[in-house]
């Protein structure tokens, strides 16, 4: 265009004449030209500073040295470098004095979000509360089986838990399974049924339930007398319940509640901590050579446990 803007008929033409229209052999705009030979540059340049060409096993390397695995893990080392006071700091406080110290507890709870989902959503799903009839606890109410307090969500978590409740079927009469059943739906709706607690207590469930049927947390036995189902407030759930019990090895169709063990390490030294305390030493004096053979597994560090333990409680639900 920029060479024959005056005359552009006077170029010869193709020969090719459409409609009338003759097709002229202008030049192509200069401009154009020039970008065109620029991207051959460029292209160029690029060959040879980046990795490029496929060979056989692998690839040009480039002059540069450039890959993008080493870009990213120029990137981690840049975040891994930020984060490590903080993992420092965090690896020396108890969770206890995390939840004290604002920043802290920040740095904590941003930094489980990808720990408790990829440990722990599967189960206990998004945000701590799980698909209805999952059957997992769900983490953000009030209700816990085993305690809500730091210390007891902790050792929830490093210990892992499994509640126990044998199957009923063969101790029970088929009447008193229904007089039980009626017990449990009663209690949730707070009616008195006296005849039901009698046998509550004669049948020997308040050893795991409580006399009040409130539950036992040591046991993680369920409070019956609330409308928060650990597995369902239907009937024949209920029905099931009973019958067949929970982790009972020896009824088939038992219902199974297993929270995996993330720390069995942690789990010993929490125990022999609250043990040293209970008998008025001081934990810190604790020979771990005697409480640890180090054959001990982690699947999760002491560090990330408090985290989770952190986040898990800042659900709502923690007392
Ligand atoms: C395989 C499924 C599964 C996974 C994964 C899992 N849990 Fe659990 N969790 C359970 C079950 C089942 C229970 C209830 C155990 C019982 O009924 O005795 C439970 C119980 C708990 C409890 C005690 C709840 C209460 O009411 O006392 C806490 C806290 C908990 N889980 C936290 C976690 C955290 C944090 C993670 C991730 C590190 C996790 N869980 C991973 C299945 C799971
Ligand atoms: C050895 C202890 C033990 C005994 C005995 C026992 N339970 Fe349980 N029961 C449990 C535990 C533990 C759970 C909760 C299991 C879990 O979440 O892993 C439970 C759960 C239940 C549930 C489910 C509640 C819900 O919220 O879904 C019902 C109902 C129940 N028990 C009724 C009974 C009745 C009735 C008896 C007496 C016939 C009885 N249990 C005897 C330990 C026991």
């Amino acid at each position: 265009m920029a060479d024959n803007k005056n005359e552009p008929t006077q170029v010869g033409d193709t020969g090719h004449v459409w409609d009338g229209i003759r097709e002229l052999d202008n030049p192509c705009p200069r401009w154009w030209l020039n970008a065109l030979y620029l991207s051959g540059v460029i292209v160029v340049v690029y060959f040879i500073l980046y990795p490029s060409l496929p060979l056989v096993h692998d690839s040009t390397k480039g002059l540069l040295g450039w890959t993008q695995i080493g870009e990213y893990k120029e990137d981690l080392a840049k975040v891994q470098a930020k984060r490590a006071p903080f993992e420092d700091k965090l690896a020396k406080m108890s969770v206890d004095e995390i939840l004290a110290d604002k920043e802290m507890l920040n740095y904590a709870i941003g930094s489980s979000k990808v720990l408790y989902g990829d440990n722990c959503a599967a189960c206990h799903g998004a945000g701590g509360a799980p698909a209805e009839g999952a059957g997992y606890p769900n983490l953000t109410d009030d209700d816990w089986l085993y305690g809500g307090t730091v210390d007891e969500i902790q050792m929830s978590i490093a210990k892992g838990r499994q509640g126990l409740m044998p199957a009923h079927e063969k101790l029970l009469k088929p009447e008193e399974v229904d007089q039980l059943v009626k017990f449990v739906i009663d209690s949730s709706n707070g009616v008195k049924n006296e005849a039901g607690h009698a046998l509550f207590t004669a049948k020997g469930c308040f050893a795991c339930h409580g006399a009040d049927a409130k539950g036992i947390k040591e046991m993680g036995s369920a409070n019956l007398t609330d409308k928060i189902w650990r597995f369902s407030g239907e009937e024949s759930e209920i029905r099931k319940t009973i019958l067949h019990g929970v982790n009972d090895a020896n009824d088939k169709q038992t219902r199974v509640a297993v929270m995996p063990q993330w720390s069995q390490k942690l789990a010993v030294m929490l125990e022999a901590k609250a043990y040293a305390i209970a008998d008025g030493e001081d934990p810190n004096e604790i020979d771990w050579s005697d409480e640890l053979d180090g054959t001990e597994a982690e699947r999760l560090s002491e560090t990330d446990i408090k985290k989770l333990t952190v986040y898990v409680h800042q659900f709502g639900g923690g007392q």
